[in-house]
């Protein structure tokens, strides 16, 4: 059975107590996703490279999740790759540049993954995915937490999913936007195998066993679905 990451969405945490919110996580999760936005790629402003720094020296061995929801590649890129463990980057931005972007993660020595907006086709990454370890789908318009799960999405992942088996390709498949106790299996049987979580962990009184209910909610669905088929 595949393995699901859960990654909750430190954008979904109280700022000012973020250390406070990943211990409530009690370590049941698997990535922490940082969303970074500049307000000219999205219309909104959030973490910096320093969180991400303070963040790995906090927890050495946490893979930091960076989703950059930026434009200027060249200046951002490289305030992240001495702390982040995969880059997310967005093919709606510097498009004529993704093979050099991908390329230069990898070379940093990092997990590099690209991102899709929920109106963008997969038809605008077919061309990069040999250099992807990751494709991101996103499910609300990128820049705020707490918005509604935009259903069309999880055909974007079936297809993706779909892709990936033609053309024996590797990538993991991550949904983030709108994830909730409610759709998380769908996008699980979809084919997600990172699953973004904001507001629907940081809301709980007790995130810690809220995440392990949906693991174990998860494990069942898949063997369910893989007696199944
Ligand atoms: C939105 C961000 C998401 C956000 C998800 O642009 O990329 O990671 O934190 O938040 P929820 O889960 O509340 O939709
Ligand atoms: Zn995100």
């Amino acid at each position: 059975m595949r393995e699901i990451i859960l990654a909750p969405s430190l954008l979904g945490a109280d700022p000012l107590n973020i250390a406070a919110e990943i211990d409530r996580l009690g370590g049941n999760y698997g990535w922490l996703h940082l969303d970074i936005m500049d307000a000219h790629f999205v219309r909104n402003l959030s973490f910096g490279p320093e969180l991400s720094r303070v963040l790995r020296r906090r927890y050495p061995d946490s893979f930091i999740d960076v989703h950059l929801m930026t434009d200027r590649l060249e200046t951002v890129l490289p305030l992240f790759t001495d702390s982040a463990s995969l880059i997310t980057v967005h093919a709606e931005t510097e498009t004529h540049l993704l093979h050099a972007v991908l390329s230069s993660i990898r070379n940093a020595g990092i997990k590099a993954g690209i991102a899709l907006c929920p109106p963008t086709p997969i038809s605008r990454i077919e061309g990069v995915l040999e250099l992807a370890d990751l494709v991101l789908v996103m499910s609300v318009t990128p820049g705020f937490g707490g918005q509604k799960f935009i259903d069309s999405s999880l055909e974007k992942v079936r297809e993706l999913a779909g892709l990936r088996e033609a053309r024996k390709l590797g990538y993991m498949i991550e949904i983030d936007g709108g994830i909730n106790g409610s759709n998380i299996i769908g996008a699980v049987l979809a084919g997600c195998d990172a699953v973004v979580m904001g507001s629907a962990v940081f809301r709980e009184d007790d995130p810690a066993s809220w995440l392990a209910g949906i693991g174990a909610k998860i494990k069942e669905a898949m063997k369910d679905f893989d007696g199944k088929r």
